[in-house]
């Protein structure tokens, strides 16, 4: 990730006596970034929520950020080209950075084809505090579930920088976890990404 120019040099850090670790205190559980990366249609918004649904339904504090959902608002003025997607997960990455120190459990969503931009995700947070998860699924289930029929639009032309039709993916070489989503079942993922909370003792339930 281009680390941008700094426009506000006269600007002075201001400590909150209200830390992060506090918070956890409060919320009696640790926060923590899990990054979903994948193709379109892996499986990456339906996982997340799906973890988000059992770790709200045992009193942990939650939030996802979902691609789809952030190109409404706060990146509503990018696009697909490799520069948006860049500053897409720049936002990104600072968001959840965000909400990580107010103590939330951060789900984040994104295609996040780039090994460039999650490393830099990944180096904003504290060691230990990114689990990268992999949403493996081949390219050709992918593009049979189309469930936003935007594959078919891809190949037909319509829609450009389309990501594993005109646009690349660079898959994960060590993420925390690897889920083959065209062979597990939806709970059998969950189970899965909940098993790395409880080793990292995020999770004791
Ligand atoms: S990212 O590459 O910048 O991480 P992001 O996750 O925010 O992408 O958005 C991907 C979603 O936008 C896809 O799930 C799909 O619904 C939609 N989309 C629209 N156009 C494209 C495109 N050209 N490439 C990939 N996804 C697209």
């Amino acid at each position: 990730m281009n680390k941008q120019p700094d426009k506000s040099p006269d600007t002075v850090w201001h400590r909150a006596t209200v830390t992060r670790q506090r918070r956890e205190q409060k919320n009696t559980h640790k926060s923590v970034v899990l990054w979903f990366t994948g193709l379109s249609g892996s499986g990456k918004s339906t996982l997340a929520h799906a973890v988000e649904e059992q770790l709200h339904q045992n009193g942990l504090n939650t939030f996802v950020l979902d691609g789809d959902n952030v190109r409404h608002g706060l990146c509503s003025d990018l696009g697909f080209s490799d520069k948006d997607r860049k500053e897409n997960i720049r936002r990104i990455s600072e968001t959840a950075k965000l909400l990580l120190e107010a103590g939330i459990i951060t789900l984040t969503a994104f295609i996040s084809p780039f090994k460039a931009e999650r490393a830099a995700a990944r180096s904003l947070m504290p060691h230990g505090d990114f689990i990268e998860i992999h949403c493996f699924c081949p390219l050709t289930v992918c593009e049979q579930r189309d469930v936003k029929g935007l594959y078919k639009r891809a190949r037909l032309g319509e829609i450009k920088d389309f990501t594993g039709i005109s646009s690349p993916y660079e898959e994960p070489d060590n993420p925390e976890l690897r889920i083959d989503t065209s062979r597990l079942s939806l709970e059998e993922s969950v189970q899965l990404v909940i098993s790395i909370l409880r080793a990292r003792n995020i999770l004791s339930v």
